[in-house]
C-alpha cells in the first residue's frame, strides 16, 4: 500500500468508523481523514430508541470506539464539519470551514436524515424527531413531563418510541398512514403481530389516517388534527415518517444516484475512486440480483468493511443476507432476508404466535426469501443460511417445530 495515499471518509457514524477500522486493520498506512457533521465521535443509533432512551444504558455504551482509538490509529477525525462538495477533477473534497482535502480514494458514508412533516404546526415546540443522541436526550427529558404522547408514523422509530413512552408511563396514540404499522416491510401477516402487541400494551393505534395539522397554543404543540376532522390531544408529538438518504454530495458531483448512491457489489460508485456504504448506498446484491438500499444497523456495520477492502484493491462482493432486529416491550426479534412489498406468496408461522414466541418465513415459489425469530434465540444464522440456500422447502416442514431448521434446505 502506497504510504502517500490519502483516504477520506465523509460521514463519521457507524459506517464511517467501521471503514476506518478495517482500513487500518488491513494495513493501510497512508493518511486517513474522517469528516462528520455531528460533534459527537461515531456512535451507534439503535440504543437511542431503546435502552439509552429508557435510561437503562449510559452514554459511554453507544460509541463505536473509545476516544483515544482515533489518535491511536492515526485517524484524522474532524467533527462538527460538513463536506460541502466533491471536486472529481482535482480529487479533492471541499469543507464547510473553507478548506479542501485531497483524496486518493473517497468513501461516502453520509447516511440518512429524517423526513420532515410539512403540515401546518410541524414547527411547533414539542414536535420531536429521533435520529441523533441529542434527539434521544430531548425525548427522554420530554417523557418526564408528557402524559399524552402522539406518535406520527408506525414504523421502527414510531413503534420503538411508543414502547419507551409506555415504559415511561405515558398514554400513547400512534397515527399511521398505512393500514397496519410496518406493513411495507413485514406484510400484513407479521405486521398484525406488531399491531396486536401495541394494542395489548394499551396503545391507541389508529391506522389508515392522515395528519392534517399539528395544533398548538402559545407556540407549543397540544395535539394532532386528522383529515377526518378528529383531534388527538397530546403534550408531546413524536414524528417518525421515514428517512431520505443523504445523497446531495453525490448528486452534485454527478455520480449515479437512484434511491441512494448506486454502487456495484464492490461498493464502488460510477467514479472508480469513490465508494459508498451504509444507509446512503444502493448496492448491487449478488444473491438478490438487484440493487438494494438497506436502512439498518447490520448493513452499516458490515458493508463499510467490505468497502474498505475494495478501496484497498481487494476483490470484494458484498453479499451478506440483510439483517435487522428490534426490541419493543418484552418482544425481541431478528429478521434475515429481503422481500419487496407484496413479493411473497405466503408467510409460514412456526410456534406460538399469540404468545409471541415463534418463527415466521416469507416464502415465494417454495423458497424462503426471509425469516424472522421472535423471542426465540440462536436461530437467526440458520435462517440466514436457509435464505442463502434458495432451495425449495415444503411449507408443512417449515411450520413443524419438530423438524430441525438445519435440515430444511433441500426439502
Ligand atoms: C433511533 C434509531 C434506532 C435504530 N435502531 C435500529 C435497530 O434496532 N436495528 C437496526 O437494524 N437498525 C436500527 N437503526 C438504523 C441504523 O442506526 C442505521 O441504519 C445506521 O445508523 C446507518 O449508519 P450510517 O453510518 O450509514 O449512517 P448515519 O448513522 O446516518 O450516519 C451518517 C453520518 O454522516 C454525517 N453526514 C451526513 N452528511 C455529511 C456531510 N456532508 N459531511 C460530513 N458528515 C456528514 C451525518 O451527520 C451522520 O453523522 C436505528 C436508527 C435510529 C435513528
Ligand atoms: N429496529 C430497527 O431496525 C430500527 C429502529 C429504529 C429506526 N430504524 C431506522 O430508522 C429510520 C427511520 O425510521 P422510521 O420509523 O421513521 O421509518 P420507517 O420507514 O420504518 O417507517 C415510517 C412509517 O411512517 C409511516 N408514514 C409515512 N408518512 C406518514 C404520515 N404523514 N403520517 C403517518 N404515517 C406516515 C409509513 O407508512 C411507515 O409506516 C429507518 O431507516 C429505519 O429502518 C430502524
Amino acid at each position: 500500500m502506497a504510504t502517500n495515499a490519502t483516504y477520506v471518509i465523509a460521514g463519521a457514524s457507524l459506517a464511517g468508523a467501521k471503514a476506518a477500522e478495517t482500513l487500518r486493520a488491513e494495513g493501510f498506512d497512508g493518511r486517513l481523514i474522517m469528516i462528520g457533521v455531528e460533534r459527537e465521535r461515531p456512535y451507534e443509533r439503535p440504543p437511542l430508541s431503546k435502552d439509552y432512551l429508557l435510561g437503562k444504558a449510559d452514554r459511554d455504551t453507544i460509541y463505536v470506539h473509545p476516544p483515544q482509538w482515533y489518535a491511536d490509529h492515526d485517524v484524522d477525525l474532524r467533527l462538527g464539519l460538513a463536506v460541502t462538495g466533491i471536486d472529481r477533477s482535482t480529487h479533492e473534497v471541499t469543507l464547510a470551514d473553507g478548506n479542501r482535502a485531497g483524496y486518493s480514494k473517497l468513501l461516502l458514508a453520509t447516511g440518512s436524515s429524517p423526513r420532515r412533516l410539512t403540515v401546518p404546526g410541524a414547527d411547533l415546540d414539542g414536535v420531536l424527531y429521533l435520529r441523533s443522541v441529542q434527539d434521544s436526550d430531548r425525548l427522554k427529558a420530554a417523557f418526564q413531563d408528557a402524559s399524552r404522547v402522539a406518535v406520527i408514523g408506525g414504523g421502527w422509530i414510531g413503534l420503538e418510541t411508543t414502547a419507551a413512552a409506555r415504559g415511561a408511563g405515558a398514554a400513547v396514540t400512534v397515527l399511521e398512514a398505512a393500514e397496519l404499522p410496518l406493513l411495507r416491510v413485514l406484510g400484513r401477516e407479521a405486521a398484525e403481530v406488531f399491531a396486536n402487541l401495541h394494542r395489548d400494551h394499551g396503545v391507541d393505534l389508529r391506522t389508515g389516517v392522515q395528519v392534517a395539522e399539528i395544533t398548538g397554543a402559545g407556540g407549543r404543540a397540544d395535539g394532532v388534527r386528522l383529515t377526518d376532522g378528529s383531534r388527538v390531544a397530546a403534550d408531546l408529538v413524536v414524528v417518525g415518517v421515514g428517512i431520505s438518504p443523504n445523497t446531495q454530495l453525490a448528486v452534485a458531483a454527478g455520480l449515479e444516484v437512484d434511491n441512494g448512491i448506486r454502487v456495484d457489489a464492490g461498493l464502488r460508485t460510477s467514479d472508480p475512486d469513490i465508494y459508498a456504504a451504509g444507509d446512503v448506498a444502493s448496492a448491487f446484491h449478488p444473491l438478490l440480483g438487484q440493487h438494494i438500499r438497506v436502512e439498518h444497523w447490520a448493513n452499516a456495520l458490515n458493508q463499510p468493511q467490505a468497502a474498505a477492502r475494495a478501496m484497498l484493491g481487494q476483490d470484494v462482493a458484498y453479499d451478506r443476507v440483510p439483517y435487522f432486529y428490534t426490541d419493543q416491550y418484552d418482544l425481541g426479534m431478528e429478521y434475515s432476508g429481503y422481500v419487496e412489498p407484496g413479493g411473497y406468496d405466503q408467510v409460514v408461522f412456526r410456534g406460538d404466535v399469540p404468545g409471541c414466541e415463534f418463527l415466521a418465513f416469507w416464502v415465494a415459489g417454495g423458497r424462503v426469501l426471509a425469516g424472522m425469530n421472535v423471542n426465540i434465540w440462536d436461530v437467526n444464522d440458520t435462517i440466514a443460511a436457509l435464505v442463502r440456500a434458495g432451495q425449495p422447502v415444503e411449507a408443512a416442514r417449515l411450520a413443524d417445530p419438530d423438524v430441525p431448521l438445519e435440515g430444511l434446505a433441500g426439502g
